[in-house]
């Protein structure tokens, strides 16, 4: 856990997304795999996602919300000095696709790495960039969520291709005068990490001709396994968050949870007792865009007018590792 010093104020000042132009919906899959609108509905809440085109790798997506973030908040690339990118499919392995950006936004002299915590990605680098301005070591960072999950799933498998779409989104951190995040709550549990995974292509199984004929270098999950598990985290992780931070649910103006599911966010919420209308949803629209669910959402919330000066968000996330976190921010604008 970590609290917010007294007196740190520090807060996301500019707010950006992207996801790619393809849309696909649910009968295009039930072209591909023996599925259904219906069971995809009804199953997950999903009615379409979004699939990045053959060329396009992740910096093509976190390169536009990276500066629609910038334009918002004021500030140019060659001033930022951090950029962390929260992904589990970066352009490449190495170099990360956080140097790439950052070389694109023209910030010469920023620390840049990836992050991997799933889809917990995003509630990980803003604790990171949080901490590195409150303890000095940046000012002005530029945290990243993106996934270009369509690369690596397995239009074969119906139990995991009809569940992940793509996108990015990005978000200026640095100090404000009052607000901003009250605290994180982070988490993981590598023992269960078997149920959420990309087997090959790493130092345990390198690539070769038979890990790729196995389809290793898909997404492999046990779907019941880690929906139990993120029914019990999202709703353990955001209770732990409000107790540190000294508040209750009644606090809560706007709920922004990780977007894998309407029945894992619906049962988060009546076990939370968040009233609906404060609850933040668009899975239906963009499916389980990983570590870009929460900023995707934040930012809808914020274009429907749902979030103002003041208001107390919380925001949870859970996915590979398996990892959680959470973070209470009180909303400041520019
Ligand atoms: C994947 C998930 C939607 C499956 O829903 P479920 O209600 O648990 O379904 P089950 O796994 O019990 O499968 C029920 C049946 O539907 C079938 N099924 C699975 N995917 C299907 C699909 N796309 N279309 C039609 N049928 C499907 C299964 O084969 C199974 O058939 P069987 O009973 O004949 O074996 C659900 O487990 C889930 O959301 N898990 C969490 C996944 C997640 O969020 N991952 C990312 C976390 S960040």
């Amino acid at each position: 856990m970590i609290a917010a010093p007294n007196g740190t104020a520090i807060s996301i000042t500019g707010l950006g997304c992207h996801v790619p132009e393809r849309v696909v919906t649910n009968d295009d899959l039930a072209q591909l795999v023996d599925t259904s609108d219906e069971w995809i509905r009804t199953r997950t809440g999903i009615r379409e996602r979004r699939f990045a085109a053959q060329e396009e790798a992740l910096s093509d997506l976190a390169l536009p919300a990276a500066r629609a973030a910038l334009r918002q908040a004021g500030v140019e690339g060659s001033s930022l000095d951090l950029v962390i990118v929260a992904t589990v499919t970066p352009d490449m392995v190495f170099p990360s696709t956080a140097a790439l950006l950052a070389d694109q936004l023209g910030a010469r002299d920023a620390a840049a790495y990836d992050l991997s915590a799933g889809c917990t990605g995003f509630m990980y680098a803003l604790a990171q960039a949080f901490g590195m301005i409150a303890g000095g070591l940046a000012e002005k960072a530029l945290v990243v969520g993106g996934d270009v999950l369509s690369k690596v799933i397995d239009l074969t498998d119906r139990s995991t291709c009809v569940l992940f779409g793509d996108g990015a989104g990005a978000a200026v951190i640095e100090r404000v005068e009052d607000g901003g995040f009250l605290g994180f709550e982070l988490g993981a549990d590598g023992a269960g990490g078997v149920d959420l995974s990309l087997p090959a292509g790493g130092s345990r199984r390198p690539a070769t001709a038979d890990t790729v004929a196995r389809g290793e270098h898909y997404v492999h999950m046990n779907g019941r396994q880690v929906f139990k598990f993120a029914t019990r985290v999202l709703v353990s992780s955001a209770q732990s968050i409000l107790d540190r931070c000294g508040l209750s649910v009644d606090d809560v103006d706007v709920y922004v949870p990780h977007q894998a599911n309407v029945r894992i966010i619906d049962h988060a919420v009546a076990k939370l007792g968040i009233p609906e209308d404060r609850v933040v949803v668009n899975v239906d629209r963009y499916g389980n865009t990983s570590s870009a669910s929460i900023p995707l959402a934040l930012a809808d919330a914020v274009a429907e007018g749902r979030v103002h000066r003041g208001d107390t968000v919380l925001m949870t996330g859970m996915g590979a590792g398996l990892t959680w976190g959470s973070t209470i921010l009180r909303w400041t604008e520019r």
